[in-house]
């Protein structure tokens, strides 16, 4: 042990023999391990992680003599300790421990799942979550990911149950007692928190080869016909990835497992892949592209794990922001070369945006920070890791080329295979790879917070950093700059690389010039609005080009630097738009611009909002079968929208047609129907909507209509929808997902809050610390005079230890909405008002 609480480094394990004999009736579990050590020094203690288990000493030995030692529990610092009563030499050494505990109810861990079978009854199974430091609470262990270990797990479980593992299953043998003794082939060397094993009355398909892996999907019974999606897109991930990394995948097959609960979208335990079953069981004829984009990339983020993250992992877990950021980067890279047609570099504006967004406020935080305990790093399952850090990668990728990016990547795995990273050993194998200073340029965007705006002028460019607060801060980033200047018809891209306050640019007169070229660049510009208007009038902007400028001038309206009038200006121009991405830009920030104003004002800003959007859904018509997914995806957003923000009576009519009748009408327009069917429906519908939701083995249409409870008209339906998500009808994987859109209803969020705020015993209950966070994300836009008080108020006199950053920022949006709220209501009013 030193002070900051990590073990020694010079008791090693090199591997685990594990046994776990689960209960699933009684709900506890009881294990034995053995540990083959390897000391670098002579000692006489070793100190071990173990959580909430019942431990005992079988025995220690060395050289094959036992040696006589105790044991000792620091429940408090999760320590087991064993003293021996001879120092051990350096070198071999075996420790046995046998151990039983609980399998837990919460969703870390080694924990308990159910589910209804046909026949309505309850069934029970087991797996494990050990993501951060979890693996625990279920085996005594060194856990920490620098102690990486080879795992050989052997499963003892009642006849008929699925037993699944990291490694292929290599011996089954029935015991006198009848149960099953399930022995799984031993690991490569990988951390705990990559450790996993699952039990229950699961089915699994056969297999599907990708370049000799074997590739299965783990499911509850009766979604079978739900599996082909993601064999297709895994074994499409594993062969991709060897090519792209140009090293076999690490693991001895690839198993899928759709989990009925589960805490995070998915976790890439080695060769075990576990998923919530939205993410991973899929009818692709069914699905949204959201739906079947949300899965494909999950599926291809783990298996990008698998290598960045598996068979190279972390030191230390402040460096689980680039594991994260870097899969997260991957992801849309596989997808990208799986169906180029989803464009989904594209659609990572929208989480880039998300990113700059949280980045704008005082509360944000650095991408990499220092980590001391575990659950610090809690703190980095955020927006800053997953979008900032996949954004400023891919900024990196794009300055450096992609070849040679890949290059620096492959050289950075080769080198660190099985073994541990710092984060600047990857800048460092891409410098040697490129020859360019990344280190250099990577270090102002992971250890300085926030970002820079770009501001434009005649003949130079000035970077600022962007905050909505409009607080002067000093930092400066080594900024990649991409402009295309457009002169009458020659078009010349210049690139960048600045450090400096102030850089002059030279262009010729008269022409234009388009900043953050491409869109992809993790920065704002901030352009003179005549400026602005030419570029869009000469229509040389691409599609993330348009959303960027779409984005930044609706961000500096949150600034105070452009008016809501101003954006509705500029909006309006959008009405011929055509790309998808574009319109998700547009319709979400007048929708928040609609935030701003009440009563009248708001009548009239949804005839507006209305009018920018109706003449692209009369192009579109109501027919998808002919179109591309990105087309019936558009189509999807503008019924939502003409259907649940500006109450258009025919496309209400029409969606409800569609929601009753309609069979064959495409998923898109099914699911933008229940949405708006929902925001208009009664009291009846809500009823329904409910018993759709619990009724369907189909994941997403049963997202679907959970979520849309929280859109009902009605005071009473949407704390219906608030007070089921606090109660066993909803999951409490989809609970806090519930009440936090039910807080962003326009019309009742306040009524929610003060449900919410009254039962907070309930939620804290009901929900893991984890997702705490997310509930409180509904608040953002409880804006009405005296709120956001009321909410600043509780929320600071019921800290969440877990998710205090993110708390804060949250907090720090809703100042940051309430201070627009004052200062556009009258005047946006009176614009709307005025306008013809
Ligand atoms: N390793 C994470 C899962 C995780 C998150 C474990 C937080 C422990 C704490 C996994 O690789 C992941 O990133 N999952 C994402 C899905 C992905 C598509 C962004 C998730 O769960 O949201
Ligand atoms: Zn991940």
């Amino acid at each position: 042990m030193n002070q900051t609480g990590r073990l020694s480094r010079t008791t090693r394990p090199r591997r685990y023999e594990l046994l776990i004999t689960p209960d699933l009736d009684a709900s506890t579990f009881s294990g034995e391990v053995v540990v083959a050590l390897e000391m670098s020094e002579p000692t006489d203690t070793i100190v071990l992680h173990a959580k909430g288990l019942d431990v005992a000493l079988v025995e220690l030995s060395q050289g094959g003599a036992p040696v006589a030692a105790d044991l000792r529990i620091d429940a408090e610092r999760e320590y087991i300790v064993i003293t021996a009563q001879q120092p051990l030499l350096a070198g071999d050494a075996i420790l046995e421990l046998q151990f039983d505990g609980p399998i837990s109810n919460g969703l870390f861990g080694f924990y308990r799942s159910t589910y209804l079978d046909e026949a309505g009854a309850e069934r029970v199974l087991a797996a494990t979550q050990f993501e951060a430091a979890h693996a625990r609470c279920a085996f005594p262990c060194f856990d920490e990911p620098e102690f990486k270990a080879m795992f050989a797990i052997t499963l003892v479980v009642a006849d008929g149950l699925l037993a699944l593992s990291n490694g292929p299953e290599i011996d089954r043998e029935k015991l006198p007692d009848g149960n099953v003794r399930v022995r799984f082939g031993t690991t490569i060397p990988i951390s705990t928190y990559l450790v996993a094993w699952v039990v229950g009355p699961l089915e699994v398909t056969e297999p599907v080869d990708a370049c000799g892996v074997a590739v299965r999907v783990a499911h509850v019974p009766g979604r079978g016909h739900l599996t082909q999606f993601a064999l297709d897109v895994g074994a499409f991930a594993i062969e991709f990835f060897e090519d792209y990394y140009g090293i076999a995948y690490p693991g001895e097959k690839c198993d899928l497992v759709a989990l009925p609960d589960f805490s995070f979208g998915a976790m890439e335990n080695l060769g075990c892949v576990t998923f919530r079953e939205t993410r991973l069981l899929l009818d692709p004829d069914a699905a949204t592209l959201d739906e079947t984009t949300g899965a494909a990339l999950t599926i291809v983020h783990e298996i990008a794990h698998m290598w960045f993250g598996d068979l190279v992992t972390m030191k230390w877990w402040n460096g689980i922001w680039l594991n994260e950021a870097f899969a997260t980067f991957m992801q849309h890279l596989g997808i990208d070369a799986y169906k180029p047609e989803w464009k989904t570099w594209d659609e990572f504006a929208l989480a880039r945006a998300a990113a700059l967004d949280v980045d704008a406020l005082e509360n944000t935080r650095t991408v990499e920070y220092e980590v001391v305990t575990p659950q610090d790093a809690d703190g980095m399952f955020d927006l800053l890791t997953y979008q900032k850090g996949g954004s400023v990668l891919r900024m990196l990728e794009r300055w450096l080329g992609a070849d040679a990016f890949r290059a620096g990547v492959r050289h950075y795995l080769s080198r660190y295979q099985l073994s541990n990273t710092e984060t600047t050993d990857l800048w460092d194998a891409l410098e040697e790879a490129t020859g360019r200073p990344v280190r250099r340029i990577m270090d102002t965007w992971i250890f300085q917070p926030g970002f820079p705006t770009v501001r434009v002028g005649e003949g130079r460019l000035e970077q600022r950093r962007f905050c909505y607060s409009g607080a002067g801060h000093d930092e400066r980033w080594v900024l990649p700059v991409l402009a295309r200047i457009h002169t009458g018809e020659s078009v010349e891209t210049r690139s960048l690389l600045t450090d400096a306050e102030v850089v002059p640019l030279e262009v010729p007169d008269g022409s234009l010039v388009v900043l953050n070229a491409g869109g992809e660049g993790f920065y704002r510009v901030a352009y003179p609005t005549a400026w602005r208007d030419r570029l869009l009038d000469a229509g040389v902007l691409q599609p993330l080009e348009r959303f960027a400028l779409v984005d930044d001038l609706w961000a500096s309206v949150l600034a105070g630097d452009a008016t809501a009038a101003e954006f509705l200006e500029c909006a309006r121009r959008f009405a011929g738009e055509t790309d998808p991405v574009v319109w998700r830009a547009v319709v979400g920030h007048l929708r928040t611009a609609s935030r701003l104003v009440e009563g009248e004002a708001l009548e009239r800003m949804r005839i507006e909002i209305a009018a920018i959007v109706k003449p692209a859904t009369k192009r579109l018509g109501w027919d998808g079968h002919s179109d591309d997914a990105r087309t019936r995806q558009l189509r999807g957003l503008l019924v939502n929208v003409l259907g649940s923000t500006t109450f258009d009576p025919e496309t209400i009519a029409r969606a409800r047609e569609i929601h009753e009748h309609a069979e064959g009408a495409d998923a898109d327009v099914q699911a933008a129907a229940i949405s708006v069917v929902a925001s208009n429906g009664t009291a009846d519908d809500f009823e329904r909507f409910v018993a759709r939701a619990t009724e369907t083995t189909n994941p997403q249409e049963q997202m679907r209509y959970l979520y849309s409870l929280a859109e009902f008209p009605s005071e009473e339906l949407v704390l219906r929808a608030a007070d089921l998500a606090l109660s066993d009808e909803i999951r409490a994987q989809n609970g806090p997902f519930v009440i936090q859109r039910a807080l962003r209803n326009r019309e009742h969020g306040a009524v929610v809050w003060a449900f919410v705020r009254d039962s907070w015993p309930r939620v804290l209950a009901r929900f893991s610390p984890s997702l705490i966070p997310r509930v409180v994300e509904g608040t953002t836009w409880l804006v009405e005079d005296g709120l956001p008080d009321d909410v600043l108020k509780f929320v600071a006199a019921h800290p969440v230890p877990s998710g205090a950053r993110t708390i804060a920022q949250h907090m720090e949006r809703l100042r940051v909405h309430r201070a627009a709220v004052e200062r556009e209501r009258d005047r946006f009013s009176a614009a709307l008002l005025q306008a013809p």
